[in-house]
């Protein structure tokens, strides 16, 4: 059931249940992150392998510090800079946090939301709440209320709505190395270029090598069901010849293709709100059952460009 009664959600989280809650990035799939039973059903609602950790949520840098051992100055720094926001930061985890929610890693990933409803329910809690994105596990992340009805909704006990998410690609992830540099591991809401301005220079992960420390981060990730190519288009449209093509741009229309199959993400050059528009796009695409293939451009690799790109490279097929 959709709504948007905050008190109800706390209720029910109060209770072990399952409730998807709205964020700036995506909509998560909640429940309280102490709580085994509660965290088992999320990986069972999702389909989720246990090896794939899961990110804690709350409303205060102070409910977080119980839960982790130190917060190295780098980190804190970061936090206390671009949180409440779409930044997650890695922590050597304390024992009150379950094994299942880290996935038997000796760090947890914290996150403090920005969305106004999420950080009123987190704040009528005292508890984390875990919270991975409220998607069946490697399909495309939700950005509406409405999506997480589409593919959950016989699965989670409420839906908080909070409307359309403001960023939709989901957090920056960065971790502090063996070296005590500042790496992101993926590329999110948060541009790196915001980060280096404020601490300098950072390592990034490549979307291609996929990191040890980061099980879930796979490759083929962040999918429509739709097979999607990107760049290259005209030899991509010359090579798909006889299909259904659905093109995804940025403002610029592809003259090789009939206007109506076409889907900027931004008419005003806007990569917010590209990135925004990108995961409803592949829904709807998929949802109407028009297309045998998807073409999508390259973002300008810049501020939330990086994460769109990101986000494209792994959802995509091989030409
Ligand atoms: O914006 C977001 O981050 C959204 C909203 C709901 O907060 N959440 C989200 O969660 O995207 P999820 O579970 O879909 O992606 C979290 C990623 C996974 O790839 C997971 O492997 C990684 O974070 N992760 C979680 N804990 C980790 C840890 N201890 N070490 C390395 N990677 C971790
Ligand atoms: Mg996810």
């Amino acid at each position: 059931m959709i709504g948007q009664d905050i008190q109800k959600a706390a209720e029910l989280l109060k209770g072990g249940a399952l409730v998807a809650i709205p964020t700036e990035t995506v909509y998560g799939l909640a429940a309280n992150a102490l709580d085994t039973t509660a965290v088992a059903r999320i990986f069972e609602a999702k389909e989720r392998p246990s090896f794939d950790p899961l990110i804690i949520h709350t409303d205060s840098l102070d409910k977080i510090k119980p839960l982790v051992k130190e917060i190295p100055a780098k980190l804190l720094k970061l936090v206390e800079e671009f949180s409440p926001g779409p930044l997650t930061i890695l922590l050597e985890k304390e024992s009150a946090v379950p094994d299942l929610v880290t996935s038997g890693l000796p760090t947890v990933a914290v996150r403090i939301p920005a969305h106004p409803v999420c950080r009123k329910l987190l704040s009528q809690l005292d508890f984390p709440l875990a919270a991975p994105s409220a998607n069946p596990f490697g399909y495309i992340s939700p950005t509406r209320a409405k999506h997480v009805q589409d593919q959950l909704g016989d699965k989670v006990d409420y839906i908080l709505d909070g409307g359309n998410c403001d960023f939709g690609v989901e957090s920056t992830i960065v971790k502090l190395t063996d070296t005590g540099a500042v790496r992101v591991l993926r590329k999110g809401g948060l541009a790196i270029e915001r980060i280096e301005e404020f601490i300098g220079a950072v390592e990034v992960n490549d979307v291609s090598s996929s990191n040890p420390t980061a099980p879930g981060m796979l490759k083929s990730h962040y999918a429509p069901k739709t097979p999607i190519y990107v760049g290259n288009i005209n030899e991509s449209v010359k090579r798909l010849k006889g299909k259904k093509i659905a093109f995804i741009g940025f403002n610029m229309l592809n003259f090789s293709l009939p206007v109506e199959d076409q889907f900027l993400l931004s008419m005003k050059f806007d990569l917010k709100e590209a990135a925004s528009n990108l995961f409803a796009v592949m829904r709807q695409l998929d949802k109407s059952k028009k297309y045998d293939v998807i073409v999508a451009d390259w973002f300008p690799d810049e501020g939330l460009g990086k994460a769109i790109n990101d986000r494209l490279k792994r959802a995509s097929s091989p030409l």
